[in-house]
């Protein structure tokens, strides 16, 4: 038997903060208006998400241990406020992303928490390169050698409250990824009293 049938399945995960009802409805009007161009497959509504922990591979059946470890956030975890930013497009020559950046000091913390978590546990390694939050809004497709300007209004830039924490598995597909959720634990659960 093939060696790699040997070895146990493996999932793509990540740790993200879910977006609130109203926030995601107000994003995905914006995205209606704002990023119709052609060059851009825009991120569904169900797959907006701000990711606290990209973890790559892991075997599927650590999801369980992942998820109690990412959520097990005591007392001390730091209420999530964010503030959604204008628009950036990352920069470059050619930019990939449309993103909303959406940073706070506490979103920071939290991340900076789930992290420790998980590196403790060896399911992951500290990123090199600082974190960013943002939530992906729209791709540039693959061939297109621009991101085409935006026009209109500006998105919604309210701040707001985190309202779940989930554990994703994301399947790579040609029409854009497949995330799934597999755990998820309330904000309610990481908001300091
Ligand atoms: P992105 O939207 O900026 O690409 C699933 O891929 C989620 O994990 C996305 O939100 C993606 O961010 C994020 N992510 C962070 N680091 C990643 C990496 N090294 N490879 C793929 N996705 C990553």
């Amino acid at each position: 038997m093939a060696k790699e049938r040997l070895k146990s399945p493996r999932a793509r995960l990540f740790v993200a903060l879910d977006l609130p009802d109203d926030v995601r409805a107000g994003i995905v009007d914006w995205q209606r208006t704002a990023l119709s161009d052609p060059a851009l497959r825009v991120v569904r509504p169900e797959a907006l998400h701000m990711t606290l922990v990209f973890l790559g591979y892991q075997a599927e059946k650590d999801a369980k241990a992942i998820a109690r470890r990412a959520f097990d956030l005591d007392a001390e975890a730091p209420a999530v406020e964010l503030q959604a930013e204008p628009v950036g497009v990352p920069r470059g020559k050619r930019p990939r992303l449309i993103a909303l950046a959406a940073n706070s000091d506490q979103v920071v913390s939290l991340q900076s928490l789930v992290e420790e978590r998980l590196v403790e546990e060896g399911f992951h390694e500290p990123e090199k390169r600082p974190f960013w939050p943002h939530i992906t809004l729209a791709r540039v497709k693959r061939g297109e050698r621009r991101a085409p300007p935006l026009v209109g209004d500006p998105p919604p830039a309210a701040p707001f409250m985190g309202a779940e924490l989930t554990l994703y598995r994301s399947t790579l597909r040609p029409q854009g990824a497949l995330y799934e959720p597999l755990a998820r634990a309330p904000a309610a659960s990481v908001q300091r009293q």
